[in-house]
């Protein structure tokens, strides 16, 4: 059985008071041992909100870091640059850094192996657009972008590694993919992890859904099989991401 993952994904959201006293309210609701809670945060809400994180078992992440460990790369945070901040998770290759900043497959696969080595948990995100699905090219879209972030990884290191599939027209726009749609393409990611590792690793690596997803829709979601947790941006804003948490009621 694997563990569900739910992650909160703040994007460039919040000042740094208002992130400490929000987590401050949020984290106690989100205290469970049944769910691996994760709030990914900005760099610099870090310090005020791992004081609620740390003590209510929640993982603490970061939206992205740079593969390199020092080096001339201006505006950018390396793994040893965060070492001492309680920082767990890294949520890798989101869609909105594939497209506003460019980043590629190679700097993803290179980002995911170095997050690896430096002691975190990558949240590795792939997902197709609107156009990808209506040509119906999805599931081979998918498949390019997992195995390009999987290369030179190990099964062993695999098993560590967090999937989110996110349909970019789901993303923010309100409109969540269908639990078939959403299950369908989970499936086909394990699927691919198993051609690229092995069987058991596939069933070890969990897959979160992202895209809109909200308290109402969270359980249907997550009643799927291939469906191990969520990435939540909007929703986790609000106290409502408890209820998501909560999502058996
Ligand atoms: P959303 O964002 O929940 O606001 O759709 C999800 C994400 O981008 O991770």
């Amino acid at each position: 059985m694997r563990k569900k993952i739910i992650a909160a994904n703040w994007k460039m959201n919040k000042v740094p008071m208002e992130a400490k006293d929000f987590a401050a309210e949020l984290a106690p609701l989100c205290a469970t041992p049944d769910v691996d809670v994760v709030f990914c945060v900005p760099h610099v809400m870090l310090c005020p909100v791992r004081k609620s994180t740390t003590p209510n078992g929640i993982g603490l992440g970061v939206q992205n870091m740079h593969f390199d460990e020092f080096g001339a790369y201006t505006g950018e945070i390396s793994t040893p640059m965060l070492e001492h901040f309680g920082v767990t998770h890294a949520i890798i290759g989101h869609s909105e850094r594939r497209q506003y900043f460019n980043e590629t497959d190679e700097a993803i696969n290179k980002k995911t192996k170095k997050a690896i080595a430096a002691g975190l948990i990558p949240i590795v995100c792939v997902g197709e657009s609107l156009a990808q699905r209506e040509a119906n090219i999805t599931i081979e879209h998918l498949r390019i972008q997992t195995k390009l972030a999987m290369v030179g990884i190990s099964a062993t290191d695999a098993e560590k590694i967090v999937i989110a599939y996110e349909p970019i027209w789901a993303i923010g726009t309100g409109v969540v993919a269908t639990t078939q749609q959403a299950e369908e393409a989970c499936a086909s990611i394990r699927t691919v992890l198993a051609e690229i590792f092995d069987e058991p690793t596939a069933q070890k690596i969990r897959i979160q859904y992202g895209g809109s997803v909200t308290p109402d829709n969270a359980a249907d979601l997550f009643a799927q099989p291939n469906i191990d947790g969520a990435l939540v941006g909007g929703a986790s804003l609000k106290l409502d991401f408890a209820k998501i948490v909560n999502y058996k009621g």
